[in-house]
């Protein structure tokens, strides 16, 4: 199984932005107790590298990539922390190529079919479509994913959304899991709200399920 068949298990991935790497493991341990031991640290604050790794080091169970991964030199250092897997919010040839020569299983953001195009050239089998809502949402994503269904190609959509929507974009097949910052957001984590944090979470999880059977999904 690769990576990315482990997140499509859980059908939502929360993506969160620490500022502080000594809550990343409080914050593991409400996901884990979730049952939803998935995170996208995004590598939009200071301390995101450090968090990564202390969750790495000292959370095996927890199934941790980067997001906002923009360049060879972010690559890198998720790398070297233990990321699992990274995500962009868009796609350039430099970030590819660097992803691929790491070995680390790297899916690109898109938002246009020239996007997908870039994508596939470089084998990714999987992408981001971001930002999924404000693009056009579900019928903006049907339109651009239709042509390329054969090629097997997966999506991951975040950007806006919700657990009121989360179960709309899961029925559509293309789509392996979603992701959203609603979950764990910066604020609640800083303030270490864990008993809300571990409830979103669970309700996250829910739904996933009760949308599409994660559990059984490969
Ligand atoms: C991302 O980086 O994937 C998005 O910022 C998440 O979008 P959201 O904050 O609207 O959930």
């Amino acid at each position: 199984m690769n990576i990315f068949d482990g997140i499509a298990k859980y059908g939502v991935v929360p993506v969160i932005a620490i500022e502080d790497a000594n809550d990343a493991l409080a914050l593991s341990d409400v996901l884990i107790d979730a049952g939803l031991p998935v995170a996208e640290i995004t590598l939009r604050t200071g301390d995101a590298v450090n968090a990564i790794s202390e969750i790495v080091k000292h959370r095996p169970q927890m199934l941790v990539g980067a997001g906002t991964v923009l360049n060879e030199e972010h690559l890198s250092l998720v790398h070297t922390a233990g990321a699992a897997f990274a995500m962009s919010p868009g796609i350039d040839a430099a970030t590819l190529s660097a992803a691929q020569k790491l070995g680390l299983p790297f899916a690109p953001g898109v938002m246009t079919p020239s996007d997908v195009q870039t994508a596939l050239r470089s084998s990714c089998d999987i992408v981001k479509f971001f930002p999924a809502t404000a693009a056009g949402g579900i019928p903006m994503l049907k339109s651009l994913a239709e042509p390329f269904r054969h090629t097997g190609l997966k999506f991951n959509p975040t950007g806006g959304i919700t657990l009121d929507t989360m179960s709309d974009w899961l029925t559509y097949e293309p789509v392996q899991a979603i992701g959203g910052s609603w979950i764990a957001n910066s604020q609640d984590i800083s303030k270490g709200n864990w008993d809300l944090i571990g409830e979103r979470a669970k309700a996250a999880r829910k739904m996933a399920e009760k949308t599409v059977g994660c559990n059984s999904r490969p």
